[in-house]
């Protein structure tokens, strides 16, 4: 064990990344915590009752009771790490702002606390979806959860059975696979927001190659729903949200990828205030772009489109607007068509 330093805190840990370790911590999730930390303070609550569900060394959940004014409680749980959470939650005593408590339940089993929560932290070796089916009955309407997942294979398409047993959906390799891999645990969010009577709307997300994770605002239950299909080409790059059982570019059989989430995968106005708040070069540039981002679903890439058109690869911001998700990616209106005559043109 050593101790370790992020942010304004100071923590017991184990210093190596093995899953199942005691008190595991990733340092190179810094990123995905200052986010953590920048949200809560863009959105200017405070008297919060917050619950970090799998907590490991308590980092997380350690810097939000340190750095923001957001919460009056906070929960720090794990099954296997109660006694590095205490030392921990000791050694940052002098700074913590909220009453923080640690507790060492099963994540499946929130109704322990005894209470509903403004916030719920869940961040598992693996999916989410299990757990999140136990906290959407423990969170407040008006409350956030945060969501991670590390099961790429599954939603990334890699491993299809998987994708269908947890997620309920049909993903496959796409140039656009994280954007997929997110709108589907969305899609499967919202499924259980749905037995509850709830409904989700995305704040942020932060999606990198093992892992995806978003923060979900908690709302009363819809009467229309977000969720659809994709119709993606198997021989070449086209795609098409209106049914399209046969390519309009090249005849072939389309594959039917989701469902999916179809709705926005972020609040634009948070994102820009969490932009005014951040300081961090890292941070600014990722909020910088992502306030940008056009609200489409998928986007191409210049290296797939060069590679179907047999031509040099050429330049993204050319062709239609950036994403955070793909330093060659791109999002436009244009048909399949038009888009590979623009880049002909080019
Ligand atoms: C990825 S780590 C959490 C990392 C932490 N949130 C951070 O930001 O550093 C996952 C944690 O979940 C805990 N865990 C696994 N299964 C659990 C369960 N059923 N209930 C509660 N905690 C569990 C593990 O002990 C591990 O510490």
């Amino acid at each position: 064990m050593e101790r370790f330093r992020e942010g304004a805190v100071s923590f017991l840990a184990e210093n190596k990344q093995t899953r199942g370790s005691e008190a595991f911590f990733n340092p190179d999730r810094e990123f995905d915590r200052n986010l953590n930390v920048l949200l809560i303070k863009a959105i200017g609550r405070s008297g919060l009752d917050g619950l970090d569900l799998m907590s490991a060394s308590g980092v997380r959940g350690l810097r939000l009771a340190v750095e923001t004014e957001g919460f009056k409680t906070m929960a720090l749980n794990d099954l296997n790490t109660y006694s590095v959470l205490k030392k921990n939650v000791e050694s940052n005593s002098d700074l913590i702002k909220s009453e923080v408590s640690v507790s060492s339940f099963n994540a499946a089993e929130t109704y322990k606390f005894g209470k509903v929560f403004d916030y719920i932290d869940i961040d598992p070796f693996g999916s989410p979806v299990t757990y999140a089916l136990y906290a959407m009955n423990s969170i407040k309407l008006g409350g956030i959860l945060a969501l991670t997942a590390t099961d790429t294979a599954a939603l990334y398409g890699r491993a299809a059975k998987a994708c269908a047993l947890k997620y309920r959906s049909v993903s496959c390799k796409t140039s656009y696979y994280n954007e997929l891999g997110l709108r589907i645990l969305l899609k499967r969010i919202d499924e259980i927001a749905g037995i509850y009577k709830k409904s989700i709307e995305p704040m942020i997300f932060d999606v990198r190659r093992h892992y995806i994770r978003t923060y979900i605002k908690i709302g009363r239950i819809k009467s229309s729903t977000e969720i659809d299909t994709i119709y993606q080409c198997p021989e070449c790059p086209n795609r098409s949200m209106q049914e399209e059982f046969m390519c309009s570019n090249c005849g072939a059989e389309m594959n039917r990828l989701g469902p999916l989430w179809t709705g926005r995968l972020f609040d634009r106005d948070l994102v820009l205030k969490m932009y005014e708040l951040s300081s961090g070069l890292k941070e600014k540039e990722y909020l910088s772009a992502l306030k940008e981002e056009e609200d489409m679903i998928s986007y191409y890439t210049t290296t797939e489109i060069a590679k179907y058109l047999k031509q040099p690869e050429k330049k993204n911001g050319l062709l239609g607007s950036k994403t955070v998700l793909n330093p060659k990616g791109f999002r436009t209106k244009m048909a399949f068509k038009e888009l590979v005559g623009l880049y002909s043109k080019l």
